[in-house]
């Protein structure tokens, strides 16, 4: 499926899920399927939002720990934010396999219960109609400069500073990186 098609079935999603559907209505959900980063996007994703030391690197919707893991590998303190136990549970044994664990917060809920004030780089991989859930909460808890990094689905209204098409065999991965205080203003 090309990146237009993913989105247009994106934007289905999001109508669907929007028809006589309030935001709150979207709480303590999980709002996107568990689908890894490709392992060999990741070293794109850290140069891309230039993670390094001193950093403090949340992925909203961690899954395994992947990203958060090469995160922390860089220097960088890691947030692993995931609503689904299970998947906390598989990131915690990787980061200690991967001798990281006392470098990683894991978190067990919604990301819409995470406070993101501490953030310097956030990493989401999620869905369009996901990133514009979390926009408002973005522009609100983020200080400014602080690099966004999303993976194939766009933040609606904003801007981003540089996309990254990689490819992948039968498509093009897409890394779109966003700059508080300049993204997200017209
Ligand atoms: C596409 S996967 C990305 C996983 C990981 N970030 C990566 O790139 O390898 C999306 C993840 O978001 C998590 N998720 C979905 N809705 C969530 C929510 N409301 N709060 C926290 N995590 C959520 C899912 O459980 C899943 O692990």
């Amino acid at each position: 499926m090309g990146s237009r098609d993913r989105l247009s079935v994106d934007a289905l999603i999001y109508f669907f899920f929007r028809s006589g559907e309030d935001e709150e209505s979207f709480r303590g959900k999980q709002l996107a399927p568990w689908v890894p980063t490709r392992a060999e996007l990741i070293p794109y994703i850290m140069k891309l939002a230039k993670v390094g030391k001193g950093d403090v690197f949340y992925d909203l919707g961690c899954g395994d720990g992947r990203v958060v893991i090469e995160a922390v590998k860089r220097g960088a303190k890691g947030v692993c934010v995931d609503i689904n136990p299970d998947l906390i549970n598989e990131a915690k044994l990787k980061a200690k396999a991967e001798g990281v664990y006392d470098k990683i917060k894991f978190i067990n809920t919604d990301f819409f219960n995470v406070s993101l004030q501490d953030a310097t780089v956030i990493y989401m991989y999620l869905l369009t109609f996901v990133n514009a859930l979390l926009r408002d909460k973005l522009e609100k808890e983020t200080r400014e400069g602080t690099r966004i990094v999303t993976l194939d689905f766009e933040i609606p209204l904003w801007t981003p500073i540089h996309k990254v098409r990689i490819p992948i065999g039968y498509r093009d991965a897409v890394i779109y990186l966003y700059i508080r205080g300049k993204s997200d203003k017209p």
